[in-house]
């Protein structure tokens, strides 16, 4: 009985920490994008991004994707400052980690493919 118990506990607190805003570790902010600024790394990662993402992130990265529409929580744009203001280390921890819908992709993408895919993100900022 204890171990159900407990791994309800574990589960409603997993839960509650699902609907905190997603911050990554503090030391990701360390994580040197070596492809900076890279405007054709940029191109060749909206090309995956449009076979991959688009379907839950929306087709201009806008979080309006048919199958984000459903979810809890639903992918932000792109474009909002609160995503805007993450380091590209950051959002390359995001992307290779994940959280809940927003699977890891350090296991189906290389290094390179992800920092195509971060900097297309930010390509994304000055767009509304
Ligand atoms: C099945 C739907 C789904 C797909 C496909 C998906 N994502 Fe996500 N993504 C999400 C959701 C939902 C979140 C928000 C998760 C949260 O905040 O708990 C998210 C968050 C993110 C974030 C963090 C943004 C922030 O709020 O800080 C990045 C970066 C990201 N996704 C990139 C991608 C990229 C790049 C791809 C394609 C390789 C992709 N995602 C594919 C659902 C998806």
């Amino acid at each position: 009985m204890r171990v159900f118990a407990i791994l309800i506990l574990f589960l409603v607190a997993s839960s509650s920490y699902a609907q905190e805003n997603w911050t990554a570790p503090e030391e990701s902010k360390n994580i040197v994008n070596p492809y900076e600024g890279n405007i054709i790394a940029a191109q060749k990662g909206q090309k995956l991004y449009s076979k991959l993402c688009w379907t839950c992130h929306g087709k201009n990265g806008l979080g309006d994707g048919p199958a984000g529409a459903g979810l809890n929580p639903k992918p932000k744009s792109f474009a909002d400052k609160d995503v805007q203001i993450q380091s590209d280390g950051e959002l390359f921890w995001k992307l290779s980690n994940g959280k809940g819908m927003m699977v890891p992709y350090k296991h189906s993408l290389n290094e390179e493919m992800r920092w195509q895919l971060i900097n297309y993100i930010r390509t994304l900022k000055a767009q509304k």
